[in-house]
């Protein structure tokens, strides 16, 4: 069709492997803590800039613009849901075989997206050029020792402590960064110190297993706007262990979408793992073998557990309050230096 972009992972994965990436015992956290031993990635280049405008291109649609905006006490403006209905292109992008082979080669375990719902929410941060302006000349007022302007620095979380309702996280920059103080996600380690990993430059992303490790992202100064989009990740495999629960985006969703994406994955899964059973049940009687009551017993304890879990995270809808969600009440890191660039700390990933 003319005027209708496709993906083309040739011409819009500009894919440069991360300098590094941490594992949870890197942070102190136990090696099976999550769905994979991977914690957190360097920022990484996986689009091209093309890629990354044809996005923004699909979130400045008025359609996405009405019809998608949520807000709550950890982020005021989110757009969310709209991949599937009104951005073809970025549904495609990360549903792409070659983009998931990507990340999840990455993550250390095959990964696709939690749900069509969970594909690019996207977080803004816009403000007047004057005001970008002031930011990067009270920064640098700082910077030389004059110091006494103490609002509104970089060392304030956009969003919160929390840790997220699903098992991984890529967080793509869509915004040019030329000029941004801050904007780093602040990780919290197993011994209750913390971590800084910079954000990443336009067209480039960060994977972090943010159901495991508390995180805030911290606020971004001296630019028009910083956009990200955070895609949700699960493990592609059935027979894996899926935590995901809906306590952070329940109050900032079409309650009806989300759960169907939710309940639709959860009995998918649940309809793997009973065929699986039920095959080896039978091939155990073509075989001749006694029925193994242990083994049984303990599918229907996993079972019973997994749909428990499902039936938990999905409320009645007059009991979610929206645009509430819960922060984990922890200490805000000191930070003593608002530019990401000198940081001197054994566990600072990228300087
Ligand atoms: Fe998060």
């Amino acid at each position: 069709m003319p005027g209708v972009n496709k993906f083309d992972p040739r011409k819009h994965l500009s894919y440069a492997p991360p300098k590094k990436v941490l594992k949870m015992t890197d942070l102190g956290y136990a090696e099976d803590t999550g769905v994979s031993p991977v914690a957190v990635s360097h920022p990484f280049q996986l689009f091209t800039e093309e890629a990354v405008d044809l996005m923004r291109t699909e979130i400045f649609k008025k359609e996405v613009q009405e019809e998608c905006t949520f807000g709550s006490n950890l982020a005021p403006c989110v757009l969310r849901g709209y991949a599937k209905k009104h951005a073809p292109f970025t549904y495609e992008a990360w549903n792409h075989p070659d983009t998931l082979a990507l990340i999840s080669h990455i993550a250390g375990v095959g990964l696709v997206p939690v749900m069509d719902y969970e594909i690019a929410h996207v977080n803004c941060q816009t403000k007047t050029e004057s005001q970008a302006k002031e930011e990067r000349e009270r920064s640098q007022l700082e910077d030389e020792g004059r110091r006494g302007c103490q609002e509104n620095r970089a060392d304030k979380p956009i969003v919160g402590w929390h840790t997220d309702s699903y098992p991984f996280v890529c967080v793509l920059m869509m915004s040019d960064c030329e000029g941004m103080i801050g904007g780093e996600t602040a990780l919290r380690t197993a011994d209750g110190q913390y971590i800084k990993v910079r954000g990443p430059a336009k067209g480039c992303a960060v994977i972090l297993q943010g159901r495991y490790i508390a995180h805030q992202a911290m606020r971004a100064l001296g630019t028009r706007e910083r956009i990200t989009a955070v895609t949700s990740f699960r493990p592609n495999d059935p027979f894996l262990r899926d935590d995901s629960e809906l306590r952070t985006v329940r109050p900032v969703s079409d309650l009806s979408e989300l759960y169907h994406g939710f309940a639709e994955y959860r009995l998918e899964m649940m309809g793997a793992r009973i065929k699986r059973e039920r095959e080896k049940l039978a091939a155990d009687r073509r075989d001749g073998k006694k029925f193994d009551t242990l083994a049984h017993k303990t599918f229907l304890r996993g079972a019973i557990t997994f749909v428990e879990q499902t039936n938990g995270e999905i409320f009645q809808q007059d009991k979610v309050e929206k645009g509430i969600i819960d922060e984990l009440n922890l200490a805000d890191p000191e930070i003593e230096s608002e530019r990401v660039e000198p940081v001197q700390s054994p566990h600072v990933l990228y300087s």
